[in-house]
C-alpha cells in the first residue's frame, strides 16, 4: 500500500486556479522532493498535505486513509518551516520538548526524547542556549530535532535550508542526507533548488504552473527528460537548447541547424527516423562537449569561444554557434583562449529531441 497519495488535488483561490490537479503516489520511507521554480505550487500543495490549506477539490490519503478533512493536529505529521519559527524565550531543550510538554508527556520520557534528537542533529552540547545565540545552521538543526521529537512517521519540509549561506547550505543538505537515512522516515521536501533536489531525492517530482512536469528517480529525470522544462531545470550549467530540422541524408538521421549538421546515433537515429522533417529543439548537456579538434564535423560543433569563467577543476565556457549560445563546460587544464573557434565533440549517445512546439521528448512513432 502507498504510503501517501494525492489524487487530482487542485486548489483555487477565488477565480484563481493554482494546482491543476496532482497526482502523486509515495511508497513508505521514500524520500520525495518537489521542486520547481517560484510560484509553480510546491508550498500549496505541502501545505494542504499538512492541512494548513484547504483543498479545493481531490483527496489526500495516508496508509490508505482519507486525510483531507482532517484538522492539522489529527494527521500525525511534523513539519519544519523555512524560518524555524522557534521559541526565543526557551532554551534549545524546550524548544525541542514544547510539543512533548504540552501533551502532558511523563517528564522521563521528555528528557530521554530530547537526548536522543538532539544527539542525532548534533546539538547536544547546545541544549541550554537560547535561539538567540545560536548560528544559522543550529537554529535549523533545533527546528529539525523539534519535528523529530514529535515522533510522527510523515516529515514535511518547507525550503529549510535557504535562510543559510551557501557553504552551510551544502553542509546542512549532507547532514539532512544522512540523518534522513539514518531514522528512515517518510519526508517530503519542498525546494527550488534543483542540487538540493538531486541530491536528496529517492524521486523528484518536477512541478511547473501548477502542474507536474515529470516525476521519477534523480537519474531518470536528468537522463530522460520528459520535456524541455524538465531537461533546462535539472543539470548545472543548464542543457543548450539548439532549433534544427531533422532531415534524413543517404540513410542517416541528421538534426541539421545554423551552423551546425549532426549525424544522429543509436536511439535517436532510431526515433529521429519516424519523424521526417520535423522542426525540433535539441539538447545538449554542457559537460557532453569535448574539445577535439579532429573530430568529423558530422559529429561536431564549431564554437567561437566568448567568455571563459575559471571554477576550479572546470571551466565553463561561453560560446557562438552562429547565432545560438552555446555553453561548455571542460577541464580548467584545457589550453584555450578567447576569440578562438574551436571544434567541439558532441556526445551523440546523449543528445535530446525536443518537439520545437510542444518542447515534449520526441518518442517513436
Ligand atoms: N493566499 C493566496 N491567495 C492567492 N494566491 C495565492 C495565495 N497563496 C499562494 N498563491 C499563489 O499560488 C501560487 C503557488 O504559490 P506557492 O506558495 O505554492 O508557490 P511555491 O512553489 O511554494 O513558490 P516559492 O518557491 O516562491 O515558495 C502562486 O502563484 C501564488 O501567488
Ligand atoms: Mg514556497
Amino acid at each position: 500500500m502507498p504510503k501517501i497519495e494525492l489524487k487530482g488535488l487542485i486548489k483555487r483561490y477565488g477565480d484563481v486556479q493554482v494546482l491543476h490537479g496532482i497526482d502523486l503516489t509515495m511508497a513508505d520511507n521514500e524520500f520525495t522532493v518537489l521542486v520547481g521554480p517560484s510560484g509553480c505550487g510546491k508550498s500549496t500543495t505541502l501545505r494542504m498535505i499538512a492541512g494548513l490549506e484547504s483543498v479545493s477539490d481531490g483527496d489526500i490519503y495516508v496508509d490508505g486513509k482519507r486525510i483531507s478533512h482532517l484538522e492539522p493536529k489529527d494527521r500525525g505529521l511534523a513539519m519544519v518551516f523555512q524560518d524555524y519559527a522557534l521559541y526565543p524565550h526557551m532554551n534549545v531543550a524546550q524548544n525541542i520538548s514544547f510539543a512533548l510538554r504540552l501533551q502532558k508527556v511523563a517528564k522521563s520520557d521528555i528528557d530521554k526524547k530530547v537526548k536522543e534528537v538532539a544527539d542525532l542533529v548534533g546539538l547536544t552540547s547546545f541544549l541550554h542556549r537560547k535561539p538567540g545565540a545560536l548560528s544559522g545552521g543550529q537554529r535549523q538543526r533545533v527546528a529539525m530535532a523539534r519535528a523529530l521529537a514529535k515522533d510522527s512517521d510523515i516529515f514535511l519540509f518547507d525550503e529549510p535550508l535557504s535562510n543559510l549561506d551557501a557553504k552551510l547550505r551544502g553542509q546542512m543538505r549532507a547532514e539532512l542526507a544522512i540523518m534522513s537515512q539514518r531514522v528512515q522516515k517518510n519526508m517530503i521536501y519542498v525546494t527550488h533548488d534543483q542540487v538540493e533536489a538531486m541530491t536528496l531525492a529517492d524521486r523528484i517530482v518536477v512541478m511547473n504552473g501548477g502542474y507536474i512536469q515529470q516525476q521519477g528517480t534523480p537519474e531518470e529525470l536528468f537522463k530522460r527528460p520528459a520535456n524541455k522544462f524538465v531537461a533546462g531545470f535539472l543539470g548545472m550549467p543548464p542543457m543548450n537548447f539548439l532549433d534544427g530540422e531533422i532531415e534524413h541524408r543517404d540513410g542517416a538521421a541528421f538534426v541539421v541547424g545554423e551552423g551546425f549538421a549532426l549525424r544522429l546515433a543509436g536511439e535517436k537515429a532510431q526515433i529521429a527516423a519516424t519523424h521526417s522533417n520535423k522542426a525540433v529543439t535539441l539538447g545538449i548537456r554542457p559537460s557532453d562537449l569535448n574539445f577535439a579538434a579532429d573530430t568529423p564535423e558530422d559529429q561536431s560543433l564549431t564554437l567561437d569561444v566568448m567568455v571563459s569563467e575559471y571554477i576550479g577543476a572546470q571551466s565553463v565556457l561561453m560560446c557562438s554557434c552562429g547565432s545560438n549560445r552555446v555553453t561548455v563546460e571542460v577541464n580548467s587544464e584545457t589550453p584555450m583562449a578567447l576569440g578562438e573557434t574551436l571544434r567541439f565533440e558532441v556526445n551523440l549517445n546523449r543528445v535530446h529531441l525536443f518537439d520545437r512546439q510542444s518542447g515534449e521528448a520526441l518518442r517513436r512513432l
